[in-house]
């Protein structure tokens, strides 16, 4: 989507109060990796979170904390956000930020690699999970999504377009191939009703039926 487009869709919708913005700029200044979802990203999240009522959820990639912050202010005031992160700096620093947002109440990090965490929460029950993380496993994560989210549930990926590399049969790296897959699942496994919108880099969603 063009420039103007997401620029128009983040000023109308998605403003950052000062928080978010000196989350970002404390982020490019110390180093963290510049993949926070958009603003509209994390206004589409809240959309979707709030249209299912979403108490609980389940993110996996929490980085700075950007998208988590943006998630648990759409979560009621008894809500819950666990979320995923495999570096403890970038987990850190999300903690100070998710403390400043007066948040705390309302996120877990949990540091670890997603794959080893996953399995101890069998048995739970997530409203929505939201897949961030790294991109081979998507399959995998997804198949967690389908344990771990009720029915009427939503499981979400951002980077569903991966900066294009979808469409491009030539790319076959392992992490273009984990996002494909997400997509065809999220296409066609018939436990979810799904589509692919193409704001930003793409955010696929799945209803869980
Ligand atoms: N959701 C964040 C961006 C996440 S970037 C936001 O929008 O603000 C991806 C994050 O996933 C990085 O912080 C990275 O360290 C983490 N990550 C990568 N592989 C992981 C894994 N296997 N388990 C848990 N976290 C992982
Ligand atoms: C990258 C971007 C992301 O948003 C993410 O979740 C993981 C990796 C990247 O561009 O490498
Ligand atoms: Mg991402």
């Amino acid at each position: 989507m063009s420039d103007g487009v997401e620029e128009y869709v983040s000023r109308l919708f998605a403003a950052e109060d000062e928080l978010l913005v000196s989350l970002r700029e404390e982020a490019d200044r110390t180093g963290l990796p510049p993949i926070s979802v958009s603003a509209d990203t994390g206004r589409l999240l809240q959309v979707l979170l709030t249209s299912i009522g979403a108490r609980r959820v389940l993110e996996v990639g929490t980085l700075g904390g950007y998208s988590a912050i943006w998630m648990a202010r759409a979560l009621p005031a008894n809500g819950a956000l666990l979320t995923i992160e495999i570096d403890p700096v970038h987990a850190a620093f999300a903690g100070r930020y998710v403390r400043r947002a007066g948040l705390d109440h309302l996120v877990e990090i949990r540091v670890g690699r997603a794959l080893d965490i996953l399995p101890s929460l069998d048995g739970e029950r997530f409203d929505a999970i939201f897949l961030d993380a790294d991109k081979e496993p998507l399959p995998t994560y997804f198949d967690w999504g389908l344990r771990l989210v009720r029915r009427g549930g939503l499981i979400i990926a951002d980077n569903a377009l991966w900066g294009g590399k979808v469409l491009d049969d030539r790319v076959t790296d392992d992490a273009t191939q984990g996002v494909r897959e997400l997509n065809r699942r999220m296409a066609t496994d018939p436990r979810v009703l799904g589509i692919l919108v193409p704001t930003h880099d793409g955010v696929a969603i799945g209803v869980v039926r």
